[in-house]
């Protein structure tokens, strides 16, 4: 028999740093080199079964990252029980600013929110800013899942969702 259990998750992160493209990855197996900046937020789900048969069904809030947006995000992270935090490995700046927004969810979202750090766009390694062992570090003194992703290749997105599915509480 399998058991079934749905989980909310939030994506932040600077404006252009993959949000959008690592869930449709995720949810559609898809890639545009063009996507348009997110309006808002937008809604997906997507289901995956872990090896015990229990079967994860994600709802997921894709935030728009531009400044304007900002104070909508507590709307997405209210009740988040996972969320992930994205910065893209070329920009440093988007490092910190992923930094603040585990700050604020740290501090406001639900206590037992699983936190994940995404450094994405791994494909552009020759453009890299952030060292692996940087991020890493970071992530581990904040409580953190830590992945180096590319919405592009595919590379650790099915992961992504796939060790936080482990970390949740199912009935
Ligand atoms: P907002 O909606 O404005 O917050 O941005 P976002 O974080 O959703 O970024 P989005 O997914 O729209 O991607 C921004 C740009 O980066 C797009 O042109 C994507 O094609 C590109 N991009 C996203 N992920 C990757 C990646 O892994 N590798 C490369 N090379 N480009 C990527
Ligand atoms: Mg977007």
């Amino acid at each position: 028999s399998s058991r079934m259990a749905q989980f909310k998750l939030v994506l932040l992160g600077e404006s252009a740093v993959g949000k959008s493209s690592l869930v449709h990855r995720f949810v559609k197996n898809q890639f545009d080199e063009f996507r348009e900046s997110t309006i808002g937020a937008a809604f997906l789900t997507q289901t995956i079964s872990l090896d015990d048969d229990t079967i994860i069904k994600f709802e997921i809030w894709d935030t728009a990252g531009q400044e304007r947006y900002k104070s909508l995000a507590p709307m997405y992270y209210r009740n988040a029980n996972c969320a992930v935090v994205v910065y893209d490995i070329t920009q440093s700046e988007s490092l910190e600013r992923a930094k603040a927004w585990v700050k604020e969810l740290q501090r406001q979202a639900n206590e037992n929110i699983i936190i994940t750090l995404a450094g994405n766009k791994l494909d552009l390694e020759q453009n890299r800013e952030v060292p692996t062992e940087e991020a890493e570090a970071y992530a581990k003194e904040a409580g953190l899942l830590f992945f180096e992703t590319s919405a592009k290749t595919g590379v650790n997105v099915t992961e992504i969702f796939t060790e936080i599915a482990k970390k949740l509480p199912i009935e």
